[in-house]
């Protein structure tokens, strides 16, 4: 039986808007729902001066309900500060689109957290953090399970391959469990640098493989 999506919904799902890779963007977020292990990349440009979102693009590969919610979303968030743009939830969201099955909340919520991380990451590289915590091992996992192992679809830190955490003099260093040379340990290390190399207090993130 298919969904009750409303007709606003698929309108949007079928010709989405704001929807694309942006060049050289201002901040940029991935985030991974884990209940669906599906993804969405946001990108922002963002005026210096008023802190307005002046270009906002996304990438999904998730299913209708999330390329419609990130096609409202980046239209919520177009021309707002960021400080209003991180206030927009994933009800505006789903009432802005009449309405979503109760089973594609996550989808609405991955759409949020995906602009609620890339204005953060906007934040991080403008040093505009107010909330200075100091990095620890838990800070490290926590962003860590943002970073998907490609192999299973799964994040790094469920599937258990991340070891060796320490966080010593704003030196971030980790062992990842895969060869050296596996198809994607250039990949899961770009990501897991992307993660964490802009928090205020680090000045180099040493990803190093095998057991
Ligand atoms: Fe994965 Fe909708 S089911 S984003």
């Amino acid at each position: 039986m298919p969904l009750p999506y409303s007709e606003k919904l698929l309108e949007y799902f079928r010709h989405p808007k704001n929807v694309g890779k942006m060049e050289n963007p201002d901040a940029k977020a991935k985030e991974g729902s884990p209940a669906c292990g599906d993804m969405v990349t946001l990108y922002l440009k963002v005026d210096e001066k008023t802190k307005k979102i002046t270009d906002i693009k996304f990438e999904s590969f998730g299913c209708a309900s999330n390329i419609a919610t990130g096609s409202i979303i980046t239209e919520l968030a177009k021309g707002k500060t960021l400080e209003e743009a991180r206030k927009i939830t994933w009800k505006d969201a789903a009432k802005e689109l009449g309405g979503l099955p109760p089973v594609k909340v996550h989808c609405s919520v991955l759409a949020v957290d995906v602009l609620r991380s890339a204005i953060e990451d906007y934040e991080e590289r403008h040093g505009l953090v107010k909330e200075k915590v100091e990095t620890t091992k838990e800070i490290v996992l926590k962003r860590l399970k943002h970073v998907v192992n490609p192999i299973v679809g799964l994040d790094v830190v469920k599937t258990n391959i991340v070891k060796n955490i320490d966080v010593t003099d704003g030196v971030v260093r980790m062992l990842i469990d895969l060869p050296r040379d596996h198809q994607f340990a250039k990949n899961i290390e770009e990501e897991i640098i992307e993660r964490l190399e802009h928090l205020w207090d680090i000045k180099k993130v040493e990803v190093t493989f095998g057991e």
